[in-house]
């Protein structure tokens, strides 16, 4: 049996991260991954660089180009004459940016040394672990240490199962080769509004049923309501409160039956993406052989610094406690790998910044006015319209506003949220703000170059002083 110094189940951005630092560390690293592609190459990179933040920032990319070739070149004296689309085209070039990427991994392990095992790992109990090939050749190493980052899968609804073709998941929908006429969503979540800006944006009928009656829940509920206003004008049918009763698939449509205040209604669509969530891919993983300690819901449990019940085993990414996001797998893993190094490292669980990537984007960190109000807190509240920002008039891209939120008694940042062009890229600054733990008052003292979107943020902070220049 094969000792090695750490063995990381999993090679998504929480696992290969991991893998990387460890070995950057010293580390003898293995990272085992069981993913391949369409071409049934093995590939790393995870959900992430496959088939999630990446091949779908690549058709938002895409999608946007044509809507703004489509309806706002004439607004700055470009006239486009018989604009054309052609999705497999739009679906090479992602392809092409994923398979890039995801080679690039590759390059990176074999430049730090680290091993990749691929195929399935299994927890073998006494820090062994099991490795199962693609033709079911086994092979089982011996570790120190163990990282578990296996990552989530997306849940379905027991109305209906995935059939591949018309009723899909996330991947299903990065993967149309044509756009759908009518395309109805169930979940009016993160992958509901990116996907269905995407296809809506490429001529298709969108129709979202969200199961709450609040939209984007976890958003400032002042931001949300731009956010609603806006996508429906880019024609985002979002139907709030809208539960799902059944779906039947007939030859040439699929009809869908939910219930609302309004009593029971049908929608009929070509396409169904059901987005109602992902559950973490803890189920195989000898969890219970080796006495893993899980919540009821396949968590994996871990403390503030991802150890799990089991001595020198770890857990990160999307099958701990946290949000679903690539960047929080990517810290826990560098996080893990030093700590195992002997290190002191520290992830900051209440600064990590969030985006949805519609256009406009709407990025933040930090609480929003809804939670503050609930935990009592009293606070101050700066709003900026991107309408009163030169550069984004210049742009014509002037919609949203950035709004910070700081405390009553300190002015310390308790939260930033921006809803507007490139908000993904400006939060940025918000993070490092409230990293530094600033006030208000350090925001507005800064120096922004002009003119640029960033001096949005600049007003706002200026505006929970009640003295902004621009409005
Ligand atoms: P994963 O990326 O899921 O990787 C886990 C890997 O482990 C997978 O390759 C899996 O096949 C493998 N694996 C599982 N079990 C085993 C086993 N037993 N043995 C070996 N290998 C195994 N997040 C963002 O931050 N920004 C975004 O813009 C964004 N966009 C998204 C868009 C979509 C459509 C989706 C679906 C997700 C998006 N996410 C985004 C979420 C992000 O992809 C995840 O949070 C992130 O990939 C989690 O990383 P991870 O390393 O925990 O797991
Ligand atoms: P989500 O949690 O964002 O949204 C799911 C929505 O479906 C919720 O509004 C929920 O109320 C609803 N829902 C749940 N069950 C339902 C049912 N039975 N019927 C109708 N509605 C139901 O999950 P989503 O959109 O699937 O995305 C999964 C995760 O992937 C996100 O939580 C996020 O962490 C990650 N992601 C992140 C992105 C980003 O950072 N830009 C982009 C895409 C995904």
């Amino acid at each position: 049996m094969e000792e090695i110094d750490v063995i990381v189940i999993g090679g998504g951005p929480g696992g290969y991260v991991a893998a990387i630092r460890c070995a950057q560390l010293g580390l003898r690293t293995a990272c085992i991954d069981d993913r391949v592609n369409d071409h049934g190459e093995a590939v790393l990179g995870g959900v992430c660089l496959n088939v999630g933040c990446i091949p779908s920032k690549a058709l938002l990319d895409s999608s946007h180009h044509f809507h703004r070739a489509q309806h706002e070149f004439a607004v700055h004296g470009i006239g486009v004459k018989d604009l054309t689309l052609d999705v497999p085209v739009m679906q090479q070039r992602k392809q092409d940016v994923v398979r890039t990427l995801t080679g690039g991994i590759a390059s990176l392990f074999a430049k730090h040394n680290v091993e990749w095992l691929k195929g399935r790992g299994r927890l073998m109990g006494d820090k062994r672990v099991q490795v199962t090939d693609a033709k079911g050749g086994q092979q089982e190493f011996q570790a120190q240490h163990i990282i578990i980052a296996t990552g989530s899968s997306p849940v379905g609804v027991e109305e209906t199962p995935f059939d591949g073709e018309r009723i899909v998941d996330s991947t299903g929908a990065l993967n149309f080769e044509e756009v759908p006429k009518r395309l109805g969503i169930i979940g009016g979540g993160v992958i509901g509004l990116e996907l269905g800006s995407v296809w809506a944006r490429l001529g298709s009928q969108v129709t979202v049923l969200a199961r709450g009656e609040t939209f984007l829940r976890m958003v400032d509920q002042q931001i949300a309501h731009a956010v609603h206003k806006d996508l429906k004008g880019q024609g985002l049918d979002i139907r709030l409160g809208a539960k799902l009763v059944s779906v039947k698939t007939a030859a040439k449509q699929i009809t869908l039956t939910y219930q609302d205040t309004k009593g029971e209604s049908k929608l009929q669509v070509d396409r169904l993406l059901v987005a109602t969530g992902r559950s973490p891919n803890t189920d195989d993983i000898g969890a219970e052989t080796v006495g893993l300690a899980m919540d009821g819901k396949g968590f994996i449990v871990v403390d503030d610094e991802c150890r799990t019940n089991l001595p020198g085993v770890y857990a990160i990414g999307d099958i701990v406690r946290g949000p679903m996001l690539a960047h929080k797998a990517s810290e826990e893993g560098v996080a893990v790998a030093e700590r195992i190094a002997g290190q002191n490292p520290h992830v900051n669980y209440a600064v990590i910044p969030s985006v949805i990537y519609t256009w406009p984007e709407v990025a933040w960190v930090g609480a929003t006015s809804e939670q503050l109000t609930a935990q009592g807190t009293a606070f101050k509240t700066g709003v900026f319209p991107f309408l009163a920002n030169g550069r984004a008039r210049a742009a014509h891209d002037a919609h949203g506003m950035v709004k910070i939120l700081s405390d009553a008694a300190t002015d310390r940042i308790l939260g930033v949220h921006i809803y507007g062009p490139n908000a993904s890229e400006l939060i940025g600054e918000a993070v490092v703000a409230m990293e530094f733990a600033a006030s208000a008052e350090d925001l507005a003292r800064i120096v922004h170059a002009h003119p640029t979107l960033s001096e949005a943020i600049h007003e706002a902070a200026l505006a929970v002083d009640g003295r902004p220049l621009h409005i």
